[in-house]
């Protein structure tokens, strides 16, 4: 197979772009993740499926974490956390019951570790949800490889 075509061809589905937040023995770390989803209501499960070769991949084993659901405009912190660090960025780092999230995020999703798979080359990060909250706004999107902001649409 051709992988930077099959890359491609993923990239045809349109996401949200969350950052992963977890505490660690150096300090908060954070991992960009558009492959979040939810996974089950009752009891309530979420997943993100993240490449072993991340440093989030060993932080994440046996640990609580947050989802952090970015807004419209938040490219930067995204690429603050896919490997692009920039020093003029003001992270607001907040503590939460289970684990630090990221205090501007459209809504974060607080969880605990619920069970771990094998993903091939990524580990499937499954966590209980613990905690969550949510404002309405713009989301940021994430198509072909590039950001968008997702819109509030008029309810009908
Ligand atoms: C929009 C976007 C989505 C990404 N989604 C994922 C993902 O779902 N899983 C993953 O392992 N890496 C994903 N990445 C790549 C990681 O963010 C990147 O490898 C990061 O630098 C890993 O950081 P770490 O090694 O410090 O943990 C994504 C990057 C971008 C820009």
């Amino acid at each position: 197979m051709d992988l930077r075509d099959f890359r491609h061809c993923l990239g045809s589905f349109a996401t949200g772009v969350t950052v992963v937040t977890c505490s660690t023995g150096e300090g908060k770390h954070g991992l960009t993740a558009n492959s979040f989803t939810s996974v089950s209501m009752e009891p309530p499960l979420i997943l993100v499926s993240v490449d072993r070769k991340t440093k989030a991949c060993s932080y994440l084993q046996d640990n609580a974490f947050a989802v952090n659901i970015l807004r419209g405009g938040q490219e930067a912190l995204a690429m603050h956390f896919a490997g692009r660090p920039n020093e003029e960025l003001e992270l607001k780092w907040q503590d939460g019951e289970y684990a630090p999230y990221l205090a501007d995020s459209l809504a974060v999703i607080e969880c605990v570790p619920w069970q771990a798979y094998d993903g091939g080359d990524h580990v499937l990060y499954l966590g209980e949800v613990k905690q969550y909250r949510f404002e309405q706004g713009e989301a940021l999107g994430f198509y072909t490889g590039q950001f968008f902001t997702v819109p509030m649409l008029a309810r009908v």
